[in-house]
């Protein structure tokens, strides 16, 4: 029996494209898994190649592309649709149609993707994007729901400017966070604590409104908190992201907000089913008593004053039973001590601690100097990039969290 044209199995990743415009984002997703050292066999429906021609994507995944003629051509004992599925590792189907969901939530195998689909066994991503009213239309409500119970992981489609001229939430998730989803999918083996376990993780700087253009914010990037996400979504878990600043590329949902308020609202809505909250965003301590309406005007006024007050603290207002809580303490200048205090105080799991002075780390930049500290010890992490500080957290916190 012949073999499918891919010469790297355990590396092979099936890339199923589909009829929708966010497919010219799928040629860079096959890029980027290049990249990251797979293989991409790309699964075309005849639909997909009205947008794109299959040379396209099998210059840049560098094999041929498998569609309904190949299948129908192939010979010499060779299925396509058998062999290709038994050769991956793992499927992902971006973009994925609301046709192409539909089959595959009722089982239909008309095509060789949807074909490929039933006959293969590892993980399965699916990256959904159509119009707002499509999307939300209650059969493809029902078979998305169907598919997340079957195991597919889909990833949340994204609010925002859509092809057909409309806003609305359908835009297809970036290649990026399908990038890392296929990350996850190939570790597989996550077996640790926090596999299905729910994380909610907020980042960003808060900003408190002076009035209708104004405010006071901070210089938090969100680096540091959406780094803690990745690397727990990577082991397995369910994450929320309640954060201000919203970046590209995330294959778990993002909460969006402002305002101390917002975040506090947002928190302790989502923390009502989680196991764990990391609070890596910088929220403001004082906020102005009252936005004021419109623009507060500079003639006729040498100075202005704000009466601030204190805002509502976060940490403190999600205490619960069962919840690992971890709280970010960033001091100007060594004050260990302080952390080790304001962990008490706030009776939280665990604490991280870094100084706000220690030269080219911490806020806005990619790096960060830690000390974890928890109910049994003090972990110090030298200056390194905020991706290895979030493994040394989320390591702790897998820690005290124990066995699932
Ligand atoms: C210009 C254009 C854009 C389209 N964009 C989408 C889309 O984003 N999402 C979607 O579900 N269907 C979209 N469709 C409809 C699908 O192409 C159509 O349902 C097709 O039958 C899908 O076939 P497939 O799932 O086998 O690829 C679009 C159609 C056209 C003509």
């Amino acid at each position: 029996m012949s073999s499918p044209p891919v010469s790297r199995p355990e590396r092979t990743v099936l890339v199923g494209v589909t009829g929708g415009i966010a497919i010219y984002k799928a040629v860079e997703l096959v890029r980027g898994l290049v990249k990251d050292g797979l293989q991409p066999l790309v699964v075309s429906t005849a639909a997909a190649q009205r947008f794109v021609m299959p040379l396209t994507f099998a210059a840049v995944s560098q094999a041929p592309v498998l569609d309904d003629e190949s299948a129908w051509q192939a010979s010499g004992g060779w299925f396509q649709h058998i062999e290709a599925a038994r050769q991956a590792r793992v499927m992902v189907v971006a973009p994925a149609t609301a046709n192409t969901l539909a089959k595959m939530a009722a089982g239909m195998a008309d095509n060789l993707l949807t074909a490929i689909y039933l006959a293969f066994r590892g993980p399965v991503i699916v990256a959904p994007t159509m119009n707002w009213a499509m999307n939300e239309h209650p059969a493809t409500v029902e078979n998305l729901r169907l598919l997340a119970k079957r195991g597919v992981e889909v990833l949340p489609t994204e609010e925002g400017e859509l092809a057909c001229g409309e806003e609305g939430s359908g835009r297809m998730a970036s290649p990026d966070a399908i990038r890392l989803a296929v990350r996850r999918a190939l570790a597989g083996t996550a077996s640790g604590p926090l596999r299905g376990r729910k994380v909610v993780v907020t980042s960003g700087g808060t900003r408190e409104r002076i009035d209708a253009v104004r405010f006071i914010g901070n210089r938090s990037s969100g680096k540091m908190g959406r780094a803690v996400a990745d690397e727990a979504y990577l082991r397995g878990a369910r994450i929320a992201l309640v954060t201000t600043r919203p970046a590209e590329g995330t294959p778990y949902p993002v909460v969006r907000v402002e305002s101390a308020e917002d975040m506090a609202a947002a928190v302790r809505s989502e923390v009502s089913d989680a196991d764990v909250l990391v609070m890596a965003a910088a929220v403001a301590d004082f906020a102005p008593r009252e936005a004021r309406e419109g623009k507060i005007e500079r003639a006729a006024r040498d100075t202005l004053t704000l009466e601030l007050v204190r805002t509502v603290d976060v940490l403190a207002a999600t205490a619960k039973p069962g919840l690992f809580r971890v709280g970010f303490a960033a001091e100007a200048g060594p004050q260990l001590q302080r952390a080790r205090a304001k962990k008490a105080a706030k009776g939280v799991d665990m604490l991280v601690f870094n100084d706000i002075l220690a030269e080219g780390v911490g806020i806005g930049s990619d790096e960060n100097e830690i000390t974890i500290i928890t109910a049994t010890g003090e972990t110090h992490v030298p200056r390194t990039s905020k991706a290895a500080c979030a493994t040394a957290i989320v390591d702790e916190i897998e820690a005290g969290l124990g066995a699932p």
